[in-house]
């Protein structure tokens, strides 16, 4: 396919009749004033950058209504409690989606952990703060590993520790994939399969971000506490790493 057609077909995918209203509503409202760009087009979401009324930059989430897995989506959905009441349908479950997203920042902010502000949330739309610098998003850690990754051991797992004691919350797809390196600091992104402690994969979603965050440094030269003892920290009410 040529480019051209390519960039539309992608276009059409997230900018579909509904959404397009959304984000009418959003701008309405004065969350949006005009888009500069693509940041990332996800397994379902595409990532924007866009300017609010007062020049500043936001980062705009659209989570596609056609062509996102909400099946999978249902399966975190299902389990929570914040959630009982909505219908097994493609479009309810991705709104439910973004909705849980913006949440899940809310606690995560709420309890002082290192994640973007979320700013608003409209059926698919979800508004947040822009990490970055003079329009340039900050790299995720993967291709921008940190200087001193001793000192992000600490942040990291301090902030999987609030979010665990403080918010209830667990990430659930912690990695170098979902960190970004803002100016060498950790911000924590993607939480929309974020659940609270009690539901049922919490324990297992958990055991795994420890597992990605602690192997991932590893391999960056760290040498680390067992993953047994991770956890612990983390769920623990005192302890020290
Ligand atoms: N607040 C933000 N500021 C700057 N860049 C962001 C922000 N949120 C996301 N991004 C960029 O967009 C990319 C994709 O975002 P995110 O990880 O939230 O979604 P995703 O991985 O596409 O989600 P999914 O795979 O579930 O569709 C990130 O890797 C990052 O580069
Ligand atoms: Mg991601």
């Amino acid at each position: 396919m040529r480019k051209e057609k390519e960039i539309f077909k992608i276009y059409k995918e997230v900018f579909d009749l509904s959404t397009e209203k959304t984000i009418y509503k959003l701008s309405n409202d004065g969350y949006i004033d005009y888009f500069i760009g693509p940041i990332s087009t996800g397994k379902e979401a595409n990532v924007f950058l866009a300017k609010n009324p007062e020049g500043e930059s936001i980062a705009v989430k659209i989570y596609r209504i056609e062509t996102s897995n909400f099946k999978n989506m249902w399966k975190y959905i299902a389990g929570d409690e914040r959630f009982s009441n909505v219908k097994k349908r493609r479009r309810d479950i991705v709104f439910a989606w973004a909705r849980k997203e913006f949440k899940n920042l809310e606690l995560a902010k709420r309890a002082k952990a290192s994640a973007p502000e979320p700013i608003a949330c409209r059926n698919n739309v979800l508004v947040m703060e822009f990490i970055g610098t003079n329009n340039i998003p900050a790299p995720i850690a993967k291709i921008a590993p940190p200087k001193k990754p001793e000192t992000w051991f600490k942040k990291i797992f301090k902030d999987i520790k609030r979010l665990y004691q403080k918010a209830n919350l667990v990430h659930g797809d912690l990695s170098e994939y979902n960190i970004l390196n803002n100016k060498e600091k950790p911000v924590l992104i993607d939480f929309g399969q974020g659940v609270l402690f009690d539901h049922p994969n919490a324990n297992q979603m958990l055991m795994n971000d420890v597992k990605n965050i602690a192997n991932w440094l590893k391999k960056l030269g760290l040498k680390l506490p067992s993953i047994d003892e991770l956890f612990k920290f983390v769920v623990g009410k005192n302890g020290r790493i």
